[in-house]
């Protein structure tokens, strides 16, 4: 019996478990909350060596039975099916070249930095509106990347709400009711579909009909592509995003002595953000992968066929790597973090989100000079699932503003 260490212990506090996994069993064989075995990689070399291993491959599109081989008695892999679309995320290279290459031709550092004024303006409306005591991941941390990358790809306003919950419900997919999410996919995936083909008939000044564009001009993607591409687009470019600014700021009130510091010299922002991303990154393990043939990894024979998730959190704080590596440091140097992954899976959407983080920040601390916490801390509670790293809500209040 393999018991699953993605329990209750492990979601109040993954550091710890990931540091007894670092010097106990750096390459430790678990099950996922459905019942699914995989191993999880925790150092940071082996992480690394992990993610640029041409024997670990995402391609379950084209194996879409290494789920369901690695079930355990009892275990269900459905859910966790149901969000390996196809897109860049699940092909290697070639294919992950092809997919990749039509959303960078139109995800240029050019659109971003031109999105800078307009990131501006959402995050300080956003503060506009809340009053002194707002849940900092409701109100601002959820609806700033989401209107973010609705606006850059074209969504319209009104349907974010549908759009959030499936997402949540798809991330969240490995610790859910297989059926919940086998649907939530369905039904984000029919609405990006309509979506799509309404830009093709109708183009506009967005991402989407840049995508549909690139796609009728080359030629090289299917439709199903396309769309599962756009829900890569929408599902990364908010869920994390959200958990950069939560992990960050509760690190900062956990750290007065740093928040102070950044508070008196906010040129440190960007070097404060690399440290967020290091200390208490949103990504807890990676997206799958799977052993084309037997692979030793830190000393760890792991079969053919068996799955791999890489632990990105746990190489973050891997002694290792970092100098004290639990300590919050805003003016560390934090070396080469892995939060965004690394090879070629390294994250698309990176620039976007240390716009955003460094803006949205920035806001934050100007306008509420003693942001604190609204809740006694013990009753934070974190998200489920293997792949988020992130608070379900963070209630604060400032008596000034
Ligand atoms: C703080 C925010 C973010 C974090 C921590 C983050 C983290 C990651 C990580 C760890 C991966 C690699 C997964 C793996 O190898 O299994 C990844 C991939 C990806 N991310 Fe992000 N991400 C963030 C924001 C964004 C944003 C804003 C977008 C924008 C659209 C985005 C788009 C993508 C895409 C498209 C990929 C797939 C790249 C590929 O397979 O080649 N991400 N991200």
């Amino acid at each position: 019996m393999i018991e699953t260490m993605f329990d209750q212990d492990y979601l109040r506090d993954p550091h710890a478990v990931f540091a007894r996994l670092r010097s106990e069993q750096p390459v430790y064989r678990t099950a996922t909350p459905q019942g699914v075995q995989a191993w999880v990689v925790s150092r940071y070399e082996d992480v690394r060596a992990a993610c640029t291993d041409p024997r670990l491959s995402k391609d379950f599109t084209n194996n879409p039975h290494l789920l369901k081989a690695n079930e355990l008695e009892g275990g269900d892999s459905s859910g966790l099916a149901a969000v390996v679309p196809h897109n860049m995320l699940y092909v290697d290279p070639p294919d992950h070249v092809r997919l990749r290459r039509l959303v960078g031709k139109v995800f240029t550092a050019g659109r971003i930095q031109a999105l800078r004024p307009r990131i501006e303006q959402i995050s300080a409306g956003l503060l506009d509106r809340a009053g002194t005591e707002f849940d900092l991941l409701h109100d601002y941390a959820v609806p700033l990347p989401a209107m973010v990358i609705g606006e850059l790809l074209g969504i319209p306003e009104g349907d974010w709400p549908r759009l959030i919950a499936w997402s949540n419900t798809t991330i969240e997919g490995a610790a859910l009711d297989p059926g919940d999410v086998v649907e939530a996919a369905t039904a984000f995936t029919g609405y990006l579909d309509e979506l799509c083909e309404s830009r093709r008939a109708d183009p506009k000044d967005d991402l989407l009909s840049a995508m549909v564009q690139a796609q009728d001009e080359t030629g090289v993607l299917s439709r199903r592509e396309l769309v599962d591409t756009a829900f890569l687009l929408v599902v990364a470019g908010h869920e994390t995003t959200v958990h950069l600014i939560c992990n960050g700021m509760l690190a900062l009130l956990r750290h007065p002595d740093q928040l102070a510091a950044l508070r008196a010299d906010p040129s440190g922002l960007p070097g404060a953000v690399e440290e967020f991303l290091r200390f208490d990154g949103p990504v807890s393990t990676s997206t799958l992968r799977f052993t084309t043939e037997p692979v030793t990894i830190g000393g760890t024979e792991i079969p053919e066929g068996q799955l791999v998730l890489v632990a990105f959190l746990s190489a973050n704080r891997d002694a290792a790597q970092f100098a004290d590596p639990d300590r919050f440091d805003v003016t560390r140097a934090p070396g080469q973090h892995v939060a965004f992954g690394h090879g070629v899976h390294y994250c698309l959407g990176a620039p976007l989100a240390r716009t955003e983080g460094v803006i949205a920040f920035g806001h934050l601390l100007r306008r509420f000079p003693d942001l604190r916490l609204a809740v006694p801390e013990d009753r934070l509670a974190w998200r489920p699932g293997l792949l988020m790293h992130g608070l379900t809500s963070l209630p604060v209040r400032s008596s000034l503003r």
